[in-house]
């Protein structure tokens, strides 16, 4: 018989929304996949429970990555890091402070942690390499309201840039890309139609679209992420799903 080859993927935040959506749609039969988020309870996944916006939890991913990828020899790795939040809503100068803190942490700091544990763990490694960082057309435009999730999902897509430069130098290397994934209809954007048109002028075109039927659905664009896999694409793109549909 011949051998199934071995697939890892994780995704984190796989518990809800795209994450869910991504974890529902993946074009292999026998991945193993685990999700990364405190909830868990996605089918068909492995949970490594973790608080990503409290650095003690950054270790375990690691670990969690080393013991799998070192566990047998995968043809096939694939980190989706999907994990995101909008709250806490509001000018910098009048949100909460710790729930800030954790915004940073989360939206920033873990991205980029997380990325460097999983490049670290496959270095070396002669296996088929894909790490996706959800990021956002809030990258490139500022939303009034949403500062430091702005400036993290900009600082994702420099960090895969720079990332895809370094690892143009690595054979076979890591293919690394962002891509940001447009309007969804998930709890993020309940969140966001929820939030004062003061505060966030943004929100009211969210409102018109989720009335006119405008947001996409997960799963479409899912599996719209999940053919990036196959595409021509340089380590180090950052893409708007509508220039890959
Ligand atoms: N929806 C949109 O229109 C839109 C637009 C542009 C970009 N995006 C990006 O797409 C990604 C997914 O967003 P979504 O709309 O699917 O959001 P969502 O419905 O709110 O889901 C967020 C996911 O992230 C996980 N998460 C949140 N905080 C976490 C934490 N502290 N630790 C671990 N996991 C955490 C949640 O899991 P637990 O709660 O179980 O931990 C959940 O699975 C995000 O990166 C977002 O920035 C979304």
């Amino acid at each position: 018989m011949i051998p199934l080859r071995r697939i890892l993927i994780w995704i984190s935040g796989a518990s809800a929304g795209l994450g869910a959506a991504l974890a529902a749609t993946i074009p292999f039969e026998n991945a193993e996949l685990v999700d990364i988020s405190r909830r868990g309870g996605t089918p068909g996944a492995q949970h490594v429970a973790a608080d990503l916006a409290d650095p003690e939890s950054w270790p375990l991913v690691d670990k969690d990555f080393r013991q799998r990828i070192e566990a047998g020899d995968p043809e096939l790795v694939v980190f989706i890091h999907n994990a995101g939040t909008l709250t806490p809503l509001g000018s910098a100068d009048r949100v909460d402070t710790q729930q800030y803190t954790r915004n940073v942490l989360l939206n920033s700091a873990a991205a980029l942690v997380l990325g460097h544990s999983f490049l670290s763990a496959l270095s070396g490694r002669n296996c088929e390499q894909h790490l996706i960082m959800v990021s956002s057309g809030a990258a490139m435009r500022p939303h009034e309201g949403e500062a430091s999730y702005c400036a993290a999902k900009a600082g994702i897509d420099q960090w895969v840039r720079t990332v895809g430069l370094e690892q143009r130098h690595r054979s076979p290397g890591c293919r690394v890309i962002s891509v940001s994934p447009g309007s969804i209809d998930t709890d993020m954007q309940a969140e966001l139609r929820a939030s004062s048109p003061d505060e966030v002028p943004v929100s009211q075109r969210f409102r018109e679209m989720e009335a006119l039927g405008q947001l996409a659905k997960p799963e479409i664009v899912a599996r719209t992420i999940w053919s990036l896999l196959d595409r021509d694409l340089e380590t180090g793109a950052v893409l708007h799903i509508r220039d890959v549909t």
